[in-house]
């Protein structure tokens, strides 16, 4: 009777252990199996983002040369630019002279004198070129070399009342 109970409950323990046994066998493969693709993933992960980060790189570095905007802080000698006063005014704009000549930087002194407004450059097709906001107690620079002449166009690139859409002036270079 003893024995009986003995070799059952060796066959129990057994039986308990063979399953531990399994299941941590299996649980190890399956640990393997998911550190090996993790690992490979992984590595095309880093490859990926290597190249990214050097299409990145050369992408950026080829549209931006050269640098499309003009050094703004750049300081000429006198007669190596022109200066344009602008005052803007709630709807039209006062630009003194209103004719530069092509192929000199041009030097624009941005204000306004009510509300905020936008100082936008526009080629004859309508295609904008630069822009500054117009605000009231500030002198906005910005910096623009025209490299050709022609009839360039001045509209308002912020909201500022009623007739905005109206506020248009006009550039002559020469
Ligand atoms: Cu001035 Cu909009």
């Amino acid at each position: 009777m003893i024995t009986g109970v003995y070799v059952t409950s060796l066959v129990g323990i057994g039986l308990v252990a063979a399953i531990f046994y399994f299941v941590i066998r299996n649980a190890k493969r399956e640990d393997t199996d998911y550190q090996q693709i993790t690992r490979k993933w992984y590595r095309i992960r880093g490859i990926w983002f290597l190249f990214l980060l050097t299409l990145g790189t050369v992408v950026t570095y080829l549209t931006l040369t050269p640098f499309p905007i003009p050094d703004q802080g750049k300081k000429y000698a006198d007669g190596e630019y022109q200066t344009v006063n602008v005052d803007s005014h709630q709807w039209y704009w006062v630009i003194s002279p209103g004719t530069v000549k092509a192929g000199q930087p041009v030097e624009f002194l941005v204000t306004a004198s009510d509300v905020n407004h936008g100082f936008g450059i526009y080629d004859e097709n309508l295609r904008l070129l630069t822009q500054t906001q117009a605000m009231p107690g500030y002198t906005n620079r910005i910096v623009y070399t025209f490299d050709k002449p022609g009839n360039f166009k001045i509209l308002c690139l912020e909201y500022c009342g009623l007739a905005h859409h109206g506020m248009i002036s006009s550039l002559i270079v020469e």
